[in-house]
């Protein structure tokens, strides 16, 4: 075990623009992330959910705040992260196996090839999220459904202390959208999950963080979601807005806007 002595997340003061001509794409973003907890993040499009990540990740850089990942910057600390990007970054039309895919998850700056060690450790992730029987297949041949599932299987290759996904459950039909909740619901480690499925809050998510520029963070006992038969996004944040122990990083920023 590795030491947990800090938070895995720590986001203070956070202020992010893309350029000194714009409006801040992020203000005042103030959360923590606790060891084991599953946080969901929502919001509208183009609301900064991505950005966030991209900072937590160290690929962007604050304007202004901090953020930690256990205890240090995110650029030394996200080796510990496994992530789930919301588009992947390479195309997937390539003539590599899942097995391959996965084992990238095992490989990094210092280390080019898997070790025998390494494909147990891929088959034996790819044996938890029982997609054992598609190792062989090429990445390029699979569903959607099944493409996602490999790469949560990559990102949980690197052994991470922390999950980071966005938006797992785009673009895959009703049925591969629950087999995928259930998956995520199933990894038990600390998890932050960027997602516009409100059936991903109606579980057992701990903490909900909504980001429009600012966040609104809904931190406390397990939610008690109304069983309406229309209950979307909207319909959450209204709900959020009402619950007592609502906390928010809003603050007045006067001229800095
Ligand atoms: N590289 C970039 N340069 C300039 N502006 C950007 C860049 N990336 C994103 N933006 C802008 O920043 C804002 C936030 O974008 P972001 O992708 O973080 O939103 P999001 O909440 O993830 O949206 P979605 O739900 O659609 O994924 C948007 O207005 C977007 O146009
Ligand atoms: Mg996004």
């Amino acid at each position: 075990m590795k030491p947990m002595e800090f938070l895995p997340l720590q986001v203070s003061h956070l202020f992010f623009r893309y350029s000194e001509r714009e409006e801040w794409t992020l203000k005042d973003i103030t959360f923590q992330v606790k060891e084991n907890e599953f946080v969901a993040i929502i919001g509208p499009n183009g609301g900064g959910k991505t950005t966030l990540i991209k900072l937590i990740l160290g690929f962007l850089k604050p304007t202004k705040g901090e953020i930690k990942l256990f205890g240090e910057e995110p650029q030394k600390g996200n080796y510990r992260v496994g992530y789930v990007a919301q588009h992947t970054t390479f195309s997937l039309d390539i003539p590599l196996s899942v097995i391959d895919i996965v084992l990238q998850g095992r490989l990094g700056k210092w280390k080019l090839f898997p070790s025998k060690t390494d494909r147990h450790r891929a088959m034996e992730i790819l044996e938890k999220l029982k997609i054992a029987h598609l190792a062989n297949r090429l990445i390029s041949e699979l569903s959607g459904g099944e493409r996602q599932k490999v790469l949560i299987a990559r990102a949980l290759a690197v052994e991470p202390d922390l999950l980071i996904m966005d938006e797992p459950t785009s673009a895959i039909d009703m049925e591969g959208q629950k087999e995928i909740l259930d998956l995520i619901e199933s990894i038990k480690i600390t998890r932050l999950v960027v997602s516009h499925d409100i059936k991903i809050l109606m579980r057992q998510v701990d903490k909900i963080i909504y980001i429009h520029k600012t966040a609104v963070i809904h931190d406390g006992p397990k939610l008690e979601i109304p069983k309406e038969t229309h209950f979307c996004e909207v319909e959450l944040i209204n709900f959020l807005q009402n619950t007592s122990n609502l906390e928010t990083s809003t603050e007045e920023v006067g001229s800095e806007n």
